[in-house]
């Protein structure tokens, strides 16, 4: 069975005594009220995985990440953090393509390609985002642009390093807008992508992929959004700031 993972991408918010306050109520909640089998994914900034990830070492339902790295291994790339160092620190997932590092840092499909390389290289688990603008939804272009991603990005793994790979789907239009996917839209995208992936690998690997939704999700639309049969899970950015709604988000996951 594939796994449903909720991740918390918290972006660059937060000083480092207000993570270790937001980590501890939100691993607090978890532990009391949180029955179900999801795993659930702490992105704070790159400084305080370190921190994090020591904090959470008795919980075996939450894991720390990062929310990007190197496509290198390591040497002169000043100002760069290469995904053994993710490791070393204790995380365990890395962002790779997000849509604002696609617009405000240039990273374009070979890139990531390399990225999600790197990560996997380290035994670490990427989870890969694509999305498409409102421009290119209203121009009907956005199964054509998430086949470019999702080929591009992803399709010179074999099956095995596949299996390692969790898929975001955050149309751009839908992140911190309030504006979310209505669960159609995002089931009707998601199957999509599980459909790219079957023809590429197997049935097998295409089942057993975990497909998150991201894009202003929030507790009141978390259970509709989780109840469909490819949504399986949720990367969460703004209600991910505060204990309390994303602990609420979690618990929509039975
Ligand atoms: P949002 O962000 O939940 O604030 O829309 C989602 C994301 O960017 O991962």
């Amino acid at each position: 069975m594939r796994k449903k993972i909720i991740a918390g991408n918290w972006k660059m918010n937060k000083s480092f005594d207000e993570c270790m306050a937001l980590v501890s109520e939100l691993s607090n909640m978890i532990k009391d009220e949180y029955h179900g089998s999801a795993e659930v994914v702490i992105i704070p900034p790159s400084l305080y995985i370190n921190s994090v990830s020591r904090m959470l070492a008795d919980f075996n339902n939450i894991s720390s990440g990062a929310q990007n790295c190197s496509n290198h291994a390591s040497g002169a790339y000043t100002g760069e953090i290469s995904a053994a160092m993710i490791k070393s620190c204790g995380g365990k997932y890395i962002i790779i393509g997000h849509s604002e590092r696609r617009q405000y840092f240039g990273e374009t499909n070979d890139w990531l390609a390399k990225k999600i390389d790197a990560v996997l290289a380290e035994n670490l688990n990427p989870i890969y985002c694509v999305g498409e603008t409102l421009e290119e939804r209203e121009s009907n272009s956005h199964f054509d642009v998430l086949t470019k991603q999702v080929s591009e990005g992803l399709f010179h793994l074999n099956a095995e390093q596949m299996a390692a790979v969790v898929i975001a789907y955050e149309p751009v239009w839908a992140i911190g807008t309030g504006k979310t996917a209505s669960t159609a839209q995002a089931q009707e995208v998601h199957a999509f992508i599980r459909n790219l992936v079957k023809e590429k690998y197997s049935n097998e690997v295409a089942d057993n992929l975990t497909i998150q939704y991201g894009g202003s999700v929030k507790a009141e639309n978390a259970v509709e959004l989780f109840s469909a049969p490819d949504i399986d899970g949720a990367l969460v950015g703004g209600a991910a700031l505060q204990s309390r709604s994303f602990a609420d988000i979690i618990k929509a996951m039975a």
